[in-house]
């Protein structure tokens, strides 16, 4: 296991997949390297590219509002990432080779912040970290506790643009994931 400086320069450097050839920035992570909750999306967007910060664009504006009101908060009590850290062109979903050269990187990432809380945001995350056979339809909103982990998914906050049903399910996870946050801390 790499500490954060080394993870940093690794996936600064890297050049495993195709994405890296096309990035402006390779995207972290950020917020709190201690966090006891850490959300896991799909893969940078143009804004998140642009800027090298993880979910900054209109999704993640949503992500971070959607949080705030439940008083959680990036700095303090999340640490957020992606299972890619390089932009797939048009937003397209990253190809299984693209996830799993980068999934190492992940690893590392959720050994270092040692989380309570595993929150994986869309499909992408779901199937890449709790398993293929999971859907996102199906299995959203559900606890799983595994390797002293409680993980759960939910919709990527992408979809809800798409979809504004899913918006209730999405809130609903959500305020689960505050309480089980609450439920931790005061366990401490
Ligand atoms: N979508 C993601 O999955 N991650 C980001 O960082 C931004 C949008």
């Amino acid at each position: 296991m790499e500490g954060w400086k080394e993870l940093y320069n690794q996936c600064y450097s890297c050049n495993k997949c195709g994405l890296a050839q096309m990035r402006k920035n390779m995207v972290f992570g950020e917020g709190n390297l201690k966090a006891d909750i850490m959300f896991i999306g799909e893969a940078p967007g143009a804004d998140e590219d642009e800027q090298g910060k993880p979910f900054v664009g209109k999704a993640g504006q949503l992500l971070t509002k959607a949080l705030t009101a439940l008083d959680l908060y990036r700095d303090k009590d999340y640490y957020i990432c992606n299972i890619c850290k390089c932009r797939p062109e048009n937003n397209r979903t990253p190809l299984e080779e693209e996830a799993l050269s980068c999934l190492p990187y992940l690893r590392n990432q959720v050994a270092l912040v040692r989380p309570k809380i595993i929150v994986c945001l869309g499909a992408t995350a779901l199937k890449y970290v709790m398993g293929e056979n999971l859907k996102i339809t199906k299995d959203r909103g559900r606890w799983i506790e595994r390797k002293g982990y409680y993980l759960i998914a939910t919709f990527h906050p992408a979809a809800l643009f798409r979809d504004e049903s899913k918006k209730q399910l999405f809130w609903q996870d959500l305020k689960s994931i505050k309480e089980k946050y609450d439920e931790i801390r005061g366990e401490k």
